[in-house]
């Protein structure tokens, strides 16, 4: 994205309009889908879908009253552009160039907040990352938002980093969301959406994802430790609750995957390593809800998939459209997908993954949401 006169009259004219809306809305011309957001983490507040009945449905969890997302301490991350580096660091550590850990001290070694796991891993970009920052709205149309965000390294991270989100939903139930980014030193730089969806949208007493069907093709899976941390190996997903490269019920193995994701949590918390990866053209990951019928394709330009069961979720008074189940956001009621680099490759270069930006160059990632039913 080129910094043209254009782009800062819509810079001047979009904070303008971020103060007077804190919560925007688009919607495709076919009214298929329409999406709110607020300006804090570029989130997406409301996503809204037909189900196979032709009801409206909110497949996304979060709050009525937007401003929890920054009051509530056990907020998850809901929806939001996560960054400068997404998932997790071993102990916010790191070196340019990368060398294992742990790095003796030297000018070239970084230290981050480590905000997870009692003071041994840094999360999702440190103390107050992307997601905790307001964005500026800069461009905005009935079908498309673009917000703006400089990160002027207070996290501990080298340079400044300027970076652009845009959303933008299109006929046939498509929802794309790119991101860009500059950076004026050498600094890793691994982003990610952290969506949370139930696509039944609790309707018909289901409040869990259990039951929702899901495909990713990846036949391997970083295998991590107690702090789910890389241990440098991959998992061979075949045979193991991991293989879901045919579809499979999200819950369907949950007596195997006790504790799986750091005791005592259950299910998932896991990064699958995309077969085709960035080279796909195909959907790589599919989620359908069992109620509803809505079903979702995902294509990207990442190499790997975070997915998480939400078995740490707990949150009360979720969105009135969601009270149908219960009143709460409980273990499962979400599953978070999350498309993104591999994690800590800075910290285990025997992977050859390069996640330090070169200054010269644009960051770039893109994903599309692409909504049907089944009938
Ligand atoms: C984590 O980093 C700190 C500060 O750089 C260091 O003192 C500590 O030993 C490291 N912890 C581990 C477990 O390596
Ligand atoms: C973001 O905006 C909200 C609402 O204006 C404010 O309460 C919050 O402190 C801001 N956050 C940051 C990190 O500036
Ligand atoms: C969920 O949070 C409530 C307080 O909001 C607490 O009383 C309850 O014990 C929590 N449940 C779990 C399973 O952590
Ligand atoms: C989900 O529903 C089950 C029974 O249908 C109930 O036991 C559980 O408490 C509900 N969970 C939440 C978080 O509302």
């Amino acid at each position: 994205m080129r910094f043209t006169s254009l782009l800062f009259f819509a810079a001047f004219i979009g904070s303008a309009l971020a103060e007077a809306a804190p919560r925007v809305e688009i919607q495709s011309p076919d009214g298929s889908i329409s999406a709110k957001f607020i300006r804090m983490g570029a989130t997406i507040t409301q996503l809204w879908l037909k189900d196979k009945h032709g009801r409206a449905v909110d497949v996304i969890l979060g709050y009525d009253d937007t401003t929890r997302w920054w009051t509530d301490p056990k907020q998850p991350y809901f929806n939001s552009i996560i960054g400068r580096y997404a998932n997790r660091i071993k102990n916010g550590t790191f070196s340019i160039p990368i060398t294992k850990y742990p790095q003796p001290p030297g000018p070239n070694v970084y230290q981050i907040p480590r905000n997870d796991r009692d003071g041994q891993v840094s999360l999702h970009g440190g103390e107050i990352g992307w997601d905790r920052r307001n964005w500026t709205l800069v461009e905005r149309s009935r079908t498309s938002l673009t917000y703006k965000h400089i990160d002027n390294g207070d996290q501990g991270f080298p340079g400044v980093v300027t970076a652009f989100a845009t959303h933008t939903v299109s006929n046939g139930g498509v929802l794309r969301t790119s991101l860009t980014a500059r950076a004026t030193k050498k600094t890793p730089l691994m982003l990610t959406q952290h969506l949370y969806w139930n696509l039944d949208g609790f309707q018909n007493g289901v409040n869990d994802t259990l039951g929702h069907t899901l495909q990713i093709d990846g036949s391997k899976v970083i295998e991590v430790d107690g702090n789910l941390i890389p241990t440098g190996k991959f998992i061979d997903v075949t045979g193991t609750p991991f293989d879901f490269r045919k579809p499979m019920l999200h819950g369907a193995r949950l007596d195997e995957a006790q504790g799986l994701c750091g005791a005592p949590c259950s299910l998932y918390d896991h990064c699958w390593v995309y077969d085709k990866g960035a080279k796909a053209k195909q959907p790589v990951t599919t989620l359908i809800g069992e109620k509803s019928g809505i079903r979702l394709d995902i294509t990207t330009n990442q190499d790997a998939v975070q997915v998480y069961s939400s078995w740490g979720l707990n949150i009360t008074q979720p969105k009135a459209a969601h009270r149908g189940a219960g009143l709460a956001y409980g273990r499962y009621s979400g599953i978070a997908i999350e498309q993104q680099g591999l994690i800590d490759a800075i910290n285990t270069p025997e992977w050859g993954v390069n996640q330090i930006q070169d200054p010269k160059k644009t960051y770039e990632w893109v994903t599309t949401h692409k909504f049907t039913t089944l009938r």
